[in-house]
């Protein structure tokens, strides 16, 4: 199974990769994820990378294109891989297709982009595997724990109200257009089109 999650800030990619990667077995390339982990190694990319992600930017198509084919090389993607917040861009899609990465469906997450900001303040993390919580919605067994590792939970940068609001609009210029650019693909059933899906967002947390 080869997937791309498509959906806003806050849409559920990461809660919806984790039931999806467990049931087929794949690995999740969640870019945001590797971000913050190059952000926490203090790496010379994650120095660069913590600004725009603060600002709630977009990091340059380049640097995240590297990212992504060096990742695809590793071995745990030889029978499938689910991408989550990646592509963002034109040229990030672009760059996929250039490279024959094959690709069996492109999934879009729709939520409303009132629910949004409710998910994104209630939202905490476990930095080391991404895994994400809601204090409402989804609330890990014990409070202000994980529930695998029993590790803190903490709250992301960019999850401040004014930072999602810029991430929203990003979302909806360079993003967005994606939506049209896979689905039109899927609509000419071309050799290699991926399949095109929509499922809702809103619901229950569950698989
Ligand atoms: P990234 O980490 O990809 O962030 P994002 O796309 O903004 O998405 P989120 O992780 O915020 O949301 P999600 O859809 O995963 O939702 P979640 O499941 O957590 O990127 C961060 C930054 O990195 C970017 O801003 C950019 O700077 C940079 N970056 C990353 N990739 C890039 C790329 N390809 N190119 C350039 N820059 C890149 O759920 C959200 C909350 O809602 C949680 O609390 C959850 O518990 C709750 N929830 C989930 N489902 C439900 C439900 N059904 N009902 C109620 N609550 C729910
Ligand atoms: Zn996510």
């Amino acid at each position: 199974m080869r997937l791309i999650l498509l959906g806003p800030p806050g849409a559920g990619k990461g809660t919806q990769a984790a039931f999806i990667t467990e049931k087929f077995g794949i690995p999740q390339i969640s870019t945001g994820d590797m971000l913050r982990a190059a952000v926490k190694a203090q790496t010379p990319l994650g120095l660069e990378a913590k600004k725009i992600m603060d600002a709630g930017g977009l990091v340059s198509d380049d640097i995240i294109i590297g990212l992504v084919s060096d990742r695809l090389k590793q071995d745990d993607c030889k029978n499938g891989y689910l991408f989550d917040g990646f592509p963002r861009t034109i040229p990030q899609a672009d760059a996929l297709k250039d490279a024959n990465v094959a690709l069996d469906y492109v999934v879009e997450i729709v939520v409303p982009e009132e629910n949004i900001i409710e998910r994104m303040s209630g939202r905490r993390v476990h930095p080391a595997s991404g895994r994400s919580y809601h204090l409402k919605f989804n609330p890990p067994r014990a409070p202000g724990v994980d529930d695998v590792t029993g590790e803190p939970l903490v709250q992301r940068d960019d999850d401040r109200e004014e930072t999602v609001r810029h991430r929203l609009s990003v979302y909806r210029e360079q993003t967005r257009p994606l939506v049209d650019y896979y689905s039109q693909w899927a609509e000419t059933g071309a050799p290699g089109a991926p399949a095109y899906r929509q499922l809702s967002g809103v619901g229950e947390v569950e698989e």
